[in-house]
Formats: C-alpha cells, structure tokens, sequence
C-alpha cells in the first residue's frame, strides 16, 4: 500500500525509534486532516505530529483508525497547552480519546508555562509516562537553561525538544547542548523559517534534480534533526518526504550550515 516506508532514519530513544520525518499538521483544520494524514501514511510516513490546540485531533484519529499501518509501526506526538497546567491528565486523556489511542509515543509540554521551566507540569509528564500512556515525554520552544532546570528538579531529562528549525536558525550551541543532554532535535517550521529562493539551497537543488525544500528535508536529515514538514497537497506532502533520500555532500551541508542567522547574530533562546 506504501509507496515509501520512512520509518527509517530514526533518533533512538529509550521507548523505541523516533522517526526523523513526520507529518506536520499545524492549520490543517480537523475535517481535512483526515485525508491529509491518510495521504502521508499511503506516502509512507509514519511520524504524525500534532498538538491539543491545532484541535484536529480528532480528524487525525480517523485517519489512524481506517489506516493498514500496524500501531507499533507509527510514532504520534502531540502536546500539551501550557495554558492547561493543572489538568495535565485530563487533556492528555482527551487527546487520547480523540486520536483513538491507548497511548501516544511523545507527549510534549508545547511551550514553557508563563515562559518558565513549569518543574511541576514536568512532574505530571513523568508520571504520565510511568502509566503507560506516553511512550515518551518531551518539551518544545525550551531553552537549555530551561531544561537544566526540569533536570536538576526531577533527575529526568526531556527526551525531545521541539524549536523552530532550519538552515538559518541554524545554531550549534544548542545543537550540540541537546545532543550532550541525550536529547532529539526536532525542527519545526522547515520551510517557513527558510527563504525556499535562496541562491545557494537553489543551486545545490539543481545539482541534485530536486527543490530548495527537498534540499531543506535532507539538511535536517543528515543533521540527525528531526524534521516534521507540513502540506495539505498530495504532491508536496510525497515529494517533501523523498527529501530523505537526498545523498547531501559534507561541503553542501557546510554550505548549508552557513546560511545560518543566528550562528552570526547570537543566540536569541536564552
Ligand atoms: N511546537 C511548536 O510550537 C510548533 C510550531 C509550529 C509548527 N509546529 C509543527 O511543525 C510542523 C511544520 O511547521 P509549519 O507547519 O509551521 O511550517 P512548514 O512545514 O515549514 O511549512 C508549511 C508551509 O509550507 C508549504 N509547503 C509545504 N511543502 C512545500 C513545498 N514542497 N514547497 C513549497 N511550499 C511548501 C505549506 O503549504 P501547503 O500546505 O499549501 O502545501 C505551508 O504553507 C507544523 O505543521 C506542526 O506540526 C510546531
């Protein structure tokens, strides 16, 4: 039924293989999530990642429920309002009951809670994921000192951080302070955060017969970030995934590397 399956290349985390493509589903509204997230499953994604305010839970779920995709074979995030501190599990078993599942594979606080660490939300994800109902549990939008603090308040690190990512956010001070916490990059907004005209994303497109935006999936790829690009048309969602499967040279992801704004300009997470 696939054409594809990209299951594979994943981030390993301790519940098992995150893939490094998903499906974004942010302004998918919930009626026609269901096809679209059909259409990346039939393309062979297996990474669905959505969240309890994109409020299209529910028609993401359809889609998971009518699909021939073993459940162990797909990995589901999705992610918890900082607004809904306090009734952490009644959302998540909300977003359950909508996704039509016993459990999600990565449970994300979606921002820190009044721009603060939120040591007590995370304590609430902990347990959650001692009960079984999140494979995973993670963080997104958090700075490093952010996570320090979820750290030093629990002794359990964040398996996941998800922030807007791409060539030119490029930072590897962060990069490299996730990777030595044990923690997955995962990007968000590719293309948005990209100029998809760019000269030199163009140039190494045409060197490969592709897009600037299958070049930009490949990056993320060959990065070891995690990428979750959206689209609600058939041949984006197809084409951005074959991205993948771009064999970029050390000297292109160098060149790529150097479109970054904020390796010049500093950091502005902190
Ligand atoms: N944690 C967070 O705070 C957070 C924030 C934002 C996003 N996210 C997650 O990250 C996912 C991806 O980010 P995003 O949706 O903001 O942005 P994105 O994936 O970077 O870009 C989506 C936009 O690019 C267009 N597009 C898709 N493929 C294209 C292609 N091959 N060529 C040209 N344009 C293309 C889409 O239009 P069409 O749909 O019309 O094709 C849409 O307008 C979200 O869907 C969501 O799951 C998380």
């Amino acid at each position: 039924m696939t054409t594809n399956d990209y299951a594979e290349p994943a981030a390993a985390l301790p519940s098992g293989d995150m893939p490094l493509l998903g499906f974004g589903t942010w302004q998918i509204s919930n009626f026609d999530a269901t096809k679209a997230t059909a259409r990346a499953l039939e393309a062979g994604y297996r990474h669905i990642d959505t969240a309890t305010v994109y409020r299209n839970e529910a028609g993401i779920g359809k889609a998971l429920a009518s699909t021939a995709v073993d459940r162990e074979l797909l990995f589901v995030t999705t992610k918890l309002p900082p607004h809904h501190a306090g009734r952490e599990r009644r959302t998540l078993g909300e977003s359950l009951t909508k996704l039509g599942l016993d459990y999600v594979d990565l449970w994300l606080v979606h921002w820190p809670p009044h721009g603060g660490a939120a040591p007590r939300v995370w304590e609430q994800l902990i347990r959650a994921q001692q009960d079984g109902l999140a494979k995973a549990i993670g963080v997104s939008n958090y700075s490093l000192g952010q996570i320090d603090e979820l750290i030093q308040a629990t002794r359990v690190e964040p398996q996941v951080n998800q922030i807007r990512w791409g060539p030119p956010l490029y930072e590897p001070t962060m990069a490299s302070g996730l990777e030595e916490r044990g923690i997955v990059l995962e990007g968000y907004s590719p293309f948005k955060s990209t100029n998809l005209h760019d000269p030199t994303l163009v140039s190494i497109a045409e060197r490969h017969s592709a897009s600037s935006a299958q070049v930009i999936v490949a990056w993320h790829i060959t990065h070891g970030f995690v990428v979750i690009p959206k689209s609600v048309h058939p041949e984006r969602i197809v084409a951005n995934a074959a991205g993948t499967r771009i064999q970029l040279t050390a000297d292109e992801v160098n060149a790529i590397d150097g479109l970054s704004r904020v390796a010049k300009a500093g950091s502005w997470r902190n």
